[in-house]
């Protein structure tokens, strides 16, 4: 069946990856990206992809409920795809109402408009809903040192295989968000099964863990430190670097989106993740060897970056997901070892020097103004 879908945020990190696999793997599929190009929206990230004949760039905001309406009757839109939000941590300590704004009313404005254009014709029609583990809270620690974990997949059968604790996010735990952002991404979880529920549209929602790869951007963990190590600036590690995340690499998301677009289960929640629990110390280490060797520095010269600073807020101490219902279920693995993933990761950053000097310099927002000018 060939699909008309809206995929919201597809100019960010993660939207991006997923707008590629797409335009590229279902040439008779029409994209639309829709995207309000905020500071984390950047269409030089689809730069290869701009000018195929079933990619679509829309710039609007997905408050505005008038203007998807009218896109979506238009396009006959039969899918969405909804990855559009705020999505970090630290500004949304500092700016909660933004992240109420966008993630919540943002969603609702969605929901509502692909209600009133879908019209209770369900049949062959999906609201895909990209969520975060953020959402569950925080795990404890039960073991600062880490055990054989009771899982094993791809990206985490490297040389590093520790769980930092015994228990792990499932579908079916309790929500209890504890910044403004994870609140925020919570609160729209619920209105998308509160559509499912009532009015009986056909939704999935998503949980993922932390991702990392090409096109991120350098606000984040893994991109700012690449960029630091490189130009030997500070690398200001959040209390003590004991927090544990769980990452993935973002293509291996990106992927498990398009199964779960595809054949995943209407009002069903799926928890996606590679069992891959690093502490942050551990990984900015291998971060500094990795950037160190392919600069051709000694490995681990630059381990004094390392500059311990204020705690974050309210900083959740762990995180881990559970994805065995979405092995179990869909089939699905994660493609890659973390080792190999870093390894792919710091190269495409320290490759795409041009990429990250004009997101620092701010002027990948000019981008939009060249490339879309007068069409
Ligand atoms: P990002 O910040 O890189 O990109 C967000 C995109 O949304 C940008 O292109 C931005 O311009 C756009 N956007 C923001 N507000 C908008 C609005 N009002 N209207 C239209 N577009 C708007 O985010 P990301 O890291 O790619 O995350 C994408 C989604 O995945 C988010 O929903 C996030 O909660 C979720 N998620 C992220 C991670 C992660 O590790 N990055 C993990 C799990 C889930
Ligand atoms: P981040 O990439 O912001 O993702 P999230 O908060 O969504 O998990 O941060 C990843 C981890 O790295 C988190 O525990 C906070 C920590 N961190 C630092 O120690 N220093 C930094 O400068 C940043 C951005 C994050």
């Amino acid at each position: 069946m060939k699909h008309t879908i809206i995929i919201t945020g597809g100019a960010g990190f993660i939207g991006s990856h997923v707008v590629r696999l797409f335009v590229n793997r279902y040439p008779d599929y029409r994209i639309i990206n829709l995207d309000k190009l905020t500071y984390a929206g950047n269409l030089a990230n689809l730069a290869d992809i701009e000018d195929r004949p079933n990619y679509r760039f829309v710039k609007m905001d997905i408050c505005d409920f008038e203007g998807v309406l009218a896109l979506m009757q238009q396009e006959q839109v039969d899918g969405i795809i909804h990855l559009a939000a705020e999505s970090h941590v630290d500004r949304s300590i500092k700016d909660p109402f933004t992240f109420a704004q966008t993630n919540v009313m943002g969603t609702l404005s969605l929901l509502q408009a692909a209600k009133v254009a879908w019209d209770g014709r369900w049949e062959g029609k999906r609201f895909y809903h990209i969520s975060t583990d953020e959402v569950y809270g925080a795990l404890e620690m039960t073991d600062p040192e880490g055990i054989e974990p009771p899982f094993t997949t791809k990206a985490s059968s490297g040389s590093h295989h520790l769980a930092y604790g015994s228990k792990f996010f499932t579908e079916d735990l309790k929500y209890q968000p504890h910044s403004p952002y994870s609140a925020a991404k919570a609160s729209s979880d619920h209105f998308v099964r509160a559509f499912h529920d009532t009015y009986g549209m056909p939704t999935i929602v998503t949980n993922c863990s932390n991702n990392y790869g090409p096109y991120q951007f350098p606000e984040k963990l893994i991109p700012l430190f690449i960029n630091n190590i490189r130009h030997r600036k500070p690398l200001p590690v959040y209390g003590r670097g004991e927090n544990v995340r769980d990452w993935l690499y973002v293509e291996d998301h990106a992927r498990a989106i398009d199964l779960i677009f595809h054949e995943g289960k209407v009002g069903e929640t799926y928890n996606i993740g590679g069992f891959n629990e690093w502490k942050n110390i551990d990984i900015i280490k291998v971060l500094i060897n990795t950037v160190d060797r392919m600069l051709g520095r000694r490995e681990g010269e630059d381990m004094d970056l390392i500059t311990y600073v204020t705690d974050r807020a309210g900083h959740d101490l762990r995180y881990a997901i559970d994805s065995t219902k979405l092995q179990r279920e869909l089939g699905w693995e994660p493609s890659l070892q973390f080792e190999e993933g870093i390894e792919k990761t710091v190269r495409w950053y320290l490759d795409n020097q041009q990429w990250m000097d004009r997101v620092t310099s701010g002027d990948y927002q000019k981008y939009y103004e060249e490339m879309y000018k007068g069409r």
